[in-house]
């Protein structure tokens, strides 16, 4: 069985004290571990990494980071790199966020060093790949999110685990959601490019972004290919959170 995620990106949002009453709520919320053995992820901005490991030890919850540098350790400055990370407890790092991409202008070559960095420091990192609105009514959809997959090839080490997360950028932040055949549709199509680049395809996580909230999870779940999915502003709600790490659990 593929690993089951529901893992939230707070994106550049939150301070000390919101990162003290979230691990309250969200300890409470998930008192009892997930069922359907679904692992939950939570990705502050890297300041907060620490008091929020801190506050939520003992929670079945595991540490992630929202980027990485593409360099190792030296002189680039404000850089923070995926050795400090994983020494920090982080397990998974978000590498190629469309904000970072679009935003930061990181091209798949950066975002291929990153992940190289990433699989070096040990970490588990999600790819995000997605197509703007243009791009998909322009009939290239799947055409781009292959191309920013392909950045894999060559890349991931024996064993090594990679989650990729399918996050259409006209559905972030946007209130609008894939459909739950359009997002499942383009997860099988990621999954038969990840084994056309010679992954173990059927084991590795295909997560879908885009405001997914409680109403509309277990819908976006039905999918065979949707392996769970990453949250933005529904994961900084405790409530709506744990509403959509509950619709995952109860996937049959
Ligand atoms: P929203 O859930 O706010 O649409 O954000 C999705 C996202 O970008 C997660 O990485």
């Amino acid at each position: 069985m593929r690993a089951r995620i529901v893992a939230g990106n707070w994106k550049s949002n939150g301070r000390q004290a919101f990162v003290e009453a979230y691990a309250t709520d969200l300890k409470a919320a998930l008192a009892q571990k997930p069922a359907g053995g679904v692992t939950v992820m939570v990705a502050p901005p890297d300041v907060y990494l620490s008091a929020l490991k801190a506050a939520l030890e003992g929670a079945p919850v595991e540490l992630g980071a929202q980027n990485c540098s593409a360099t190792a350790e030296g002189a680039y400055t404000g850089e923070v790199t995926a050795g400090m990370l994983a020494d920090q407890g982080v397990r998974y790092v978000i590498i190629g966020h469309s904000e970072r991409r679009s935003y930061y202008g990181e091209t798949d070559e950066v975002v291929r060093a990153k992940l190289a960095q990433a699989f070096a420091a040990g970490c588990v990192p999600v790819l995000c790949v997605g197509e703007t609105l243009e791009e998909r009514e322009a009939g290239q959809a799947e055409a781009v999110c292959k191309r920013q997959l392909s950045v894999l090839e060559g890349l991931v080490p024996e064993g090594a685990e990679v989650v990729i997360a399918y996050e259409p950028v006209w559905a972030i932040g946007t209130g609008k959601t894939a459909t739950s055949e359009q997002a499942q549709a383009m997860h099988a199509q990621l999954r038969a490019a990840l084994g056309s680049l010679g992954l173990p395809a059927d084991r590795i996580p295909i997560l879908y972004g885009g405001s997914v909230k409680a109403d509309n999870a277990a819908s976006l779940f039905a999918g065979e290919d949707v392996d769970g999915a990453l949250v933005g502003g529904a994961s900084l709600e405790v409530e709506s959170f744990a509403c959509i790490i509950a619709a995952l659990s109860e996937r049959t």
